[in-house]
């Protein structure tokens, strides 16, 4: 072919282009050989374009064609024709027409694919998809495959639109150093030997956090970045050993501010990229209601089910299991006013739940700590039965009144001396009754909320002291700053989250900006004044040269493509991730090194992995 530069990408030809002359690059999709025709999908990033070898190819042409096998990539040269309307591919944006090819050249071959890049169905509809470690090893081969290709797109739709919007708002994409001081700090850190300093190491960024707010001191005073970030935790379906968050952080600003900012943005990724509109405020929600309503800080919203206090159940028979619950033996149950006698109606779903499917909700209640899951039904004629029906013959009517309860309704019971356990799960289970039943409702495919009002700090309990929620920069809300060392567990923290679908998608809040607040936060968490000198003191000096009222927030944006995407793993929407072990089956790492590469760092190594 004298030029085998495409004219044309796969994805554009239309009845319009019917008579032009193009040339066209990709992948061989599938080939179809009907003795005297041969069909090609040609593939490339952009879609799918049917090239047809007949009478305009010459011998050679056509025994090229002949020869071509799936993914090889090659160039056609053609003309593109109308296909009749009753043959149109319907399954192509590009179905109206094929190219009529005239010359093809093999740009490569492809070797036998360990996995199909076609969508593979089973006869129930079912996608068949290669294990995820075969997946990882060829994945720029999965990566050919349409929906991972959709997700990346996607990603970097998010991330440009991210860009346009918060650099018409004014904001200064900055980056931050990736070699930074280990702190103690959530997870722990990846650390990096020093050649230069013997024993001494740099530490990838768990976020950029401090960084963020020495630039507030800068005078920087609208900052983002689209930043990596690294934890050495254990990995989960919304968590990777890296990944990358739009870190934002804002001076002379308050709460209500940095909540409108990324209410917007989110409106903007959505109408940008999914043509889809997100209402103008998200829904609020205290932590103390998110954990009592829903179970979680992170409750998924798109169904409304709320969890009930059940206090007034133990007074009503002897079972002995709702007395602890009603109780407020705990001292947590006391500060939040709330019972630790936890009931869910379920509507409609007596007849749809088996004892062996109450069984299953009931595992897991008990994966979430709970002793059990008490449960009845209210039959068709308003009676009790089933489960702990026996402990409350006679009393439907005050109880089915009290809770909302109706003929055919499914009631569940967490009873815990503990309030936030009983809530977490039967919470758990609310989770699961969501998915069981798919009560989500069709046309909130996007729930938002924020949840506000964190506690400030929570009760280490193995360790005997308190430590922060958020991180140690958080600002206490001002009505609680006189009573911070009196009373830690009050405090309630200027700290927000937002939740979109069940998952936390961003962190944030007000900072502390005066150093002798940040010093009392020390103490109160058990920070000597040495050690807090020793992680932070650089933050704390730079508070003294004039530190402005600042605060900020960190949507995760792998969770973010993940939602956009409806997938269940954020490995689905990172080009090359690590799999659950925190190895890449592609080009095997972490790998083991040369023993000169360690001497330079003054390392040796106790134990290795075989
Ligand atoms: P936080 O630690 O809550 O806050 O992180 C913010 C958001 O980052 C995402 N995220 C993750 N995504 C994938 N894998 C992980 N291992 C992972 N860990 C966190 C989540 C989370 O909501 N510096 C603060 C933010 C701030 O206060 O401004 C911070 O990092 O979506």
């Amino acid at each position: 072919m004298e030029n085998s530069k495409r004219t044309v990408t796969c994805g554009e030809l239309t009845k319009a282009d019917v008579g032009k002359k193009v040339v066209l690059n990709g992948w061989v999709s599938r080939t179809r050989d009907l003795g005297g025709l041969i069909f090609i999908r040609l593939r490339d990033r952009y879609g799918i374009t049917q090239v047809m070898v007949g009478d305009n190819a010459s011998d050679e042409v056509k025994k090229i064609a002949a020869s071509l096998k799936s993914e090889y990539c090659i160039a056609v040269e053609g003309v593109v024709a109308a296909r009749a309307e009753k043959d149109v591919n319907k399954d192509m944006a590009t179905g109206e027409i094929e190219v009529e090819a005239c010359d093809i050249e093999i740009f490569t071959t492809s070797q036998e694919l360990p996995f199909s890049i076609e969508e593979v169905r089973q006869k129930d509809g079912t996608l068949v998809v290669a294990n995820e470690d075969l997946r990882l090893k060829y994945r720029y081969l999965d990566l050919r495959r349409e929906p991972m290709q959709h997700n990346i797109i996607l990603r970097s739709a998010v991330t440009f639109a991210t860009r346009e919007f918060l650099t018409s708002k004014g904001f200064l994409e900055i980056e931050t150093p990736t070699f930074i001081k280990s702190t103690p700090e959530g997870a722990r850190d990846y650390l990096v030997p020093s050649r230069v300093h013997p024993g001494k190491f740099y530490s990838l960024p768990q976020s950029p956090q401090l960084y963020k707010q020495l630039l507030m001191v800068s005078g920087f005073d609208k900052y983002f970045q689209i930043a990596r970030c690294y934890r050495d935790e254990d990995a989960r379906g919304d968590r990777q050993p890296e990944f990358t968050q739009i870190d934002m952080e804002m001076s002379f600003t308050n709460r209500e501010e940095v909540l409108d900012t990324t209410e917007e943005l989110m409106r903007h990724i959505f109408k940008k990229t999914l043509n889809y509109e997100l209402p103008v405020h998200f829904d609020r929600i205290s932590w103390d209601d998110a954990f009592d309503l829903y179970g979680s800080d992170k409750p998924d919203l798109r169904f409304d089910m709320k969890m009930q206090d059940a206090a007034f159940m133990a007074d009503l028979s002897d079972f002995n299991a709702f007395k602890a619950g009603a109780a407020n033996a705990d001292k947590n149950i006391e500060r939040h006013k709330r019972s630790g006698l936890k009931a869910l109606v379920v509507k409609n779903a007596a007849d749809k739940y088996s004892r062996k499917h109450i069984e299953a909700l009931e595992a897991v209640a008990k994966i979430n700590h709970a002793k059990g899951l008490a449960w009845m039904k209210v039959d068709a004629e308003g009676k009790f039965e089933g489960g702990i029906s026996k402990f409350f013959a006679g009393k439907e009517a005050e109880i089915c009144s009290r809770l909302g309860a109706e003929k055919n309704d499914l009631l569940l019971f967490v009873s815990d001396e503990k309030w936030q356990t009983a809530c977490v799960a039967l919470g758990a289970v609310r989770k699961q009754l969501g998915k069981d039943l798919n009560l989500y409702n069709p046309k909130d495919e996007f729930h938002f909320a924020w949840i506000i009002d964190f506690p400030y700090f929570a009760w280490n309990e193995e360790e005997n002291h308190w430590e922060t929620e958020h991180h140690m920069f958080t600002l206490p809300q001002k009505k609680y700053w006189d009573t911070l060392e009196s009373d830690p567990g009050s405090v309630k923290g200027d700290l927000y989250d937002l939740v979109l679908n069940g998952y936390e998608l961003a962190s944030g809040s007000m900072r502390i900006n005066d150093p002798a607040l940040q010093e009392r936060i020390f103490e109160i968490v058990g920070y000597s004044r040495e050690r807090a000198e020793k992680a932070f003191g650089f933050l704390v000096q730079a508070f003294k040269f004039g530190a402005p009222p600042h605060g900020g927030i960190a949507p995760g944006l792998d969770r973010l493509i993940m939602l956009m995407c409806h997938e269940e793993s954020i490995h689905e929407v990172i080009a090359f991730p690590k799999n659950n072990l925190a190895m890449s089956p592609m080009d095997e790492c972490p790998s083991a090194v040369d023993q000169s590469q360690l001497d330079d760092l003054h390392l040796k190594c106790t134990e290795v992995e075989k």
